[in-house]
């Protein structure tokens, strides 16, 4: 048995938990799960400002550490580990995590396992449903948007990306646009259920090509087109543009989805993958429907973790912790915060 305290500091989330292992079964137990979510920090300028982030964790994390301790009854004697994004994110934020994983596993004589954030969404469900390997994973957040192919405990291959904006970024730059709060996503989403989704022909950008990447920001600029030429505003265009802007992705994502599908059958297995979806963008209920759809079709499941292990949490990183301890993995204290690292 073997209990990870993690720690998770990559964007706009303060985040720790306390996990372990459990003896005889594939999953994990989660003791605490504790986040302090900024978003009324950012709100007022319509999107996460690095500086903020940063000095929000400053101070808040040590508090958080120790609230996610209390919660899950336990103490720094009953840590085997410290795991902790070490990359990819805003560097102010993960240097803040680092130093703090660093100075505990110092003082406490424990190791250090620095984890990548995107391994941290791949191995979630593995953490609440023992998922065996491969699968498929489609992750949408604010800050990325990634078709993997999740083969092993340290063999990734990425099937697709976006070549511009993240998918939460178009839902949060589209909101702001439209004069809708940040975080844009559930704002858009609530406006398009009024809304005509044919309203307004816009583009589905990438739909129909061979290569599995994603590209945004030419439907963003075409709400913003759209919007200008309406101007002013009346609550029923903001319905029906946020309508027709959540169709577009809804289209160009089943589409994308449906050929990572079927390249798997063709080039990974004889068996339709199982597609797991993680992200805040995975809480939108029409993309839920629609990958319920692709899935049914395909004669595979959908797997969608609880939303709080679909945003950024801590528990995903303490996890990914003892995956790697369990090979024998740990990190050296000499190693740095990496802004960018793929997986
Ligand atoms: O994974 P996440 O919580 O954190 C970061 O990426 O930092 O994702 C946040 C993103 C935001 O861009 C937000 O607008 C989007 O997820 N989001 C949604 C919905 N809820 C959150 N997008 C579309 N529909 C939603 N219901
Ligand atoms: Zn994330």
């Amino acid at each position: 048995m073997t209990t990870v305290l993690g720690i998770e500091t990559s964007c706009d989330e303060t985040a720790a938990a306390v996990v372990r292992s459990v003896e005889g079964s594939a999953g994990g137990e989660i003791l605490s799960n504790t986040v302090y979510s900024q978003i009324a920090d950012h709100a007022a300028f319509g999107g996460v400002v690095p500086e903020i982030a940063a000095r929000a964790h400053v101070e808040g994390l040590d508090a958080i550490v120790a609230r996610s301790l209390a919660d899950a009854d336990v103490t720094l004697d009953d840590i085997d580990a410290v795991a902790v994004t070490a990359g990819p994110g805003l560097i102010g934020g993960l240097i803040v995590g680092m130093m703090t994983a660093k100075a505990i596993c110092t003082a406490r004589s424990l190791p250090l396992v620095a984890i990548n954030h995107l391994e941290g969404h791949a191995l979630t469900p593995r953490l609440t449903d023992g998922m065996p390997f491969p699968y498929l994973l489609l992750l949408v957040s604010g800050g990325h948007t990634q078709i993997l192919l999740v083969r092993g405990l340290g063999d990734y291959e990425r099937w697709g990306t976006t070549i511009d904006d993240a998918l939460g970024e178009a839902f949060d730059k589209t909101a702001k646009l439209l004069g809708l709060p940040y975080p844009g996503g559930p704002a858009v989403e609530r406006e398009a259920r009024n809304g005509d989704a044919t309203r307004f022909p816009l583009p589905r950008p990438m739909k129909g090509e061979e290569r599995l990447d994603f590209s945004f920001s030419g439907l963003k600029s075409a709400v913003r087109r759209q919007a200008s030429e309406l101007a002013p505003l009346t609550a029923q265009d903001v319905h029906d543009l946020c309508a027709s802007f959540q169709a577009a992705v809804t289209d160009t994502l089943r589409d994308r989805m449906l050929r990572a599908l079927r390249r798997y059958r063709g080039e990974v297995s004889d068996h339709p993958a199982a597609l797991v979806v993680a992200g805040g963008v995975a809480a939108n209920q029409a993309i839920r429907a629609m990958l319920e759809d692709v899935c049914k079709d395909e004669k595979t499941r959908l797997y969608a973790p609880p939303q709080s292990l679909c945003s950024d949490n801590a528990a995903m990183i303490a996890w990914a912790g003892i995956e790697h301890l369990e090979t024998g993995t740990a990190t050296g204290m000499d190693v740095a915060p990496r802004s960018r690292w793929p997986l």
